[in-house]
């Protein structure tokens, strides 16, 4: 079976689908701080946190796991700038607790949830995966401490693993099972959306004077099912040892503007709303662009469902669906 913490979260929920859709067997480990019951749809599911061992020894000990998905983590950037303890608790420290618990059964085979945000302000894009890595808040720190530990994991226990590092997760499952449903919500397309469906009044645009086209930032928005069908082909190519350890950006290696989302969302929706445009939030790059290469040759796989448009129409699709707040 495969293990998949966080497995109840956004991005955990589509793979864990994706995963059956592939024959494989999951078990969801999740606390539920962030996720939700409702997404586990009769898959096996175990309540625990990663920030505790003995629940990790516990469902090791339950299930048959042949390799392990870690998605559960804290992602909020400005919540981390406010308190870096607790995502140094849960970002590293529960995953070095899961580390142990592998070791300890034997269990070689992990993909991990990393970021866009380890690799900080950019200095060229598209960013390579060697591009240095200079994270400038607590999130995109404690994310790549742990893909610090892996490597050495790798060289001291055989450990066996690909670092994910995602851009900008969007999108929703085309089948309206699962979507984006954070709270706070951060992100910048089901904001947009709430605008628009009158959830919230307005949709703010932090700085207009960036050196792009349109003075508005650019980010790399690949669709969460996408990313679902990287994971599967990560975990086989890595089981089949047809690859070695490393790190793998996840994304289009094109981008849009903040403009351009916010002109999608009143286009798939046909609604308008408020756009107050505002001063610059401290370390926002003006750019991030994944160079998606290695992904392709290494996985096969490039995004195919991530046009900004079908984004905006899946996730619109799931927000109609989803009760009002
Ligand atoms: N959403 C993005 O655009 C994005 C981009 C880059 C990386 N990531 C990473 O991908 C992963 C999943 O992100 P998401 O958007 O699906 O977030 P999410 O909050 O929807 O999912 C996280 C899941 O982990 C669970 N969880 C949190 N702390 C836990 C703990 N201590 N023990 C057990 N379970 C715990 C939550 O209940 C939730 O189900 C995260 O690690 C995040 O850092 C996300």
């Amino acid at each position: 079976m495969i293990l998949v913490t966080g497995g109840a979260g956004y991005i955990g929920s589509h793979t864990v689908k994706a995963l059956k859709a592939s024959g494989l067997s999951p078990v969801i480990f999740d606390n539920f701080s962030t996720g939700h019951r409702s997404f586990i749809k009769g898959t096996p599911a175990f309540e625990g946190d990663v920030c505790n061992s003995s629940d990790l020894e516990q469902v090791f000990g339950e299930y048959s796991i042949d390799g392990v998905l870690h998605f559960a983590g804290k992602a909020l950037v400005a919540e981390s700038a406010e308190m870096p303890e607790s995502y140094y608790q849960t970002n590293l420290i529960g995953g070095l607790n899961l580390l142990g618990a592998m070791k300890k059964c034997g269990v070689r085979f992990l993909i991990f949830s990393s970021t866009c945000a380890t690799y900080g302000v950019p200095e060229r894009v598209p960013i390579p995966e060697d591009h240095p890595q200079n994270p400038i808040n607590p999130y995109g720190e404690t994310k790549l401490a742990f893909e610090r530990a892996m490597r050495w994991f790798h060289k001291a226990h055989g450990l066996e693993y690909l670092s994910l590092r995602y851009f900008n997760a969007a999108g929703a499952d085309a089948d309206g099972e699962f979507g984006e449903d954070h709270n706070p919500e951060t992100h910048l397309i089901p904001l947009a959306l709430q605008a628009a469906i009158g959830h919230r009044a307005e949709v703010q645009i932090f700085g207009t004077d960036y050196p792009t086209p349109d003075g508005t930032c650019i980010r790399d928005y690949i669709h969460v099912s996408d990313l679902a069908r990287a994971h599967v082909a990560g975990l086989q190519v890595l089981m089949e040892g047809r690859v070695q350890s490393q790190a793998l950006n996840l994304g289009t290696g094109g981008g849009y503007s903040v403009r351009e989302v916010i002109e999608s969302v009143r286009r798939i929706t046909g609604r308008d709303f408020a756009v107050r445009e505002t001063a610059r939030r401290p370390g926002d790059p003006p750019q991030l662009v994944a160079s998606v290469n290695r992904a392709k040759d290494l996985l096969g796989w490039t995004a195919v469902e991530s046009d900004l448009d079908k984004i905006v129409a899946s996730a619109w699709k799931w927000l109609q669906r989803t009760p009002s707040p």
